[in-house]
């Protein structure tokens, strides 16, 4: 039955999981195959057609494994995937919309940072969704933060002496909300966290799950299972090291394989 089919989520590496948490959390009785487009990862240092290009290829292949959703857990693959988005024949829903939103309500000051990948600075619409009369937006390409979370170093001196000198530049602008336009982030939380004591952090995953959530509400797909769903991870890339990169991530799948797309 339609209702019964899973999930389809992907990133370009272990930053989705950040928000497959929260989908998790939010529609606890889904199944969702989640995959880490690890062989290709980073996005944020591509060109725009070699981005799209791959989001097209991974789009095709959750729809061969019938989903009926998709959950575009990267920012930069959502800023390329507006065509993909509008011809597909399944709700297929990106970070960037829920999660600008989220941060144009939660400001008081008006002062909002966006980090990103470079590429999704590039492209703007992070800038162009959160500007507003009573909004001032400063954005920052920090591709050089992904190759830190997908590590396994992520609380060494070093990340955190990188992630505290990127961010000096806001040391003076009065942020009261900070917006991870980048899914890899959250994994990045304390440190971040550290150049912005006094601000909220908006992250895509709870904004984007109920965005899901509603959609699938509407189109009368949500699954009436009462089991707790079943997860189902792969990644493109080396399937060992993949393993070790997500001993984070408490939520217990159900199997875990390396794919080729
Ligand atoms: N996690 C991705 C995002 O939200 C991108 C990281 C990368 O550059 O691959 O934009």
């Amino acid at each position: 039955m339609y209702k019964k089919r899973p999930i389809g989520v992907f990133d370009s590496g272990i930053g989705g999981l950040t928000v497959l948490k929260d989908l998790i959390d939010i529609l606890p009785n889904e199944d969702f195959i989640y995959i880490a487009d690890t062989a290709y990862c980073p996005y944020g240092t591509k060109s725009k057609t070699e981005i799209t290009q791959r989001v097209e290829q991974i789009v095709d292949y959750l729809i061969n494994m019938k989903v009926k959703a998709i959950i575009i857990a990267c920012n930069t693959a959502t800023a390329n995937a507006k065509e993909i988005i509008e011809k597909a024949n399944i709700p297929i829903i990106g970070v960037i919309d829920p999660t600008a939103k989220e941060a144009v309500y939660a400001t008081k000051n008006g002062n909002i940072a966006v980090l990103a990948t470079n590429l999704t600075i590039k492209l703007g619409i992070y800038q162009q969704l959160l500007s507003t009369e009573n909004t001032r937006v400063y954005a920052l390409g920090c591709s050089n933060f992904v190759p830190l979370a997908e590590s396994n170093n992520r609380d060494s001196e070093e990340t955190n002496k990188e992630i505290q000198e990127t961010l000096f530049q806001f040391h003076d602008k009065n942020i009261d909300t900070v917006v991870y336009g980048c899914t890899h982030f959250g994994l990045l939380n304390e440190s971040i966290k550290r150049s912005f004591p006094n601000a909220k952090i908006i992250s895509c995953g709870v904004p984007t799950a109920l965005l899901l959530k509603e959609n699938m509400e509407k189109f009368k797909i949500v699954n009436d299972n009462c089991n707790k769903g079943k997860i189902n991870i792969c990644t493109t890339g080396n399937l060992k090291s993949f393993k070790g990169q997500i001993s984070w991530f408490i939520y217990p799948y159900d199997t875990i394989k390396q794919v080729n797309i």
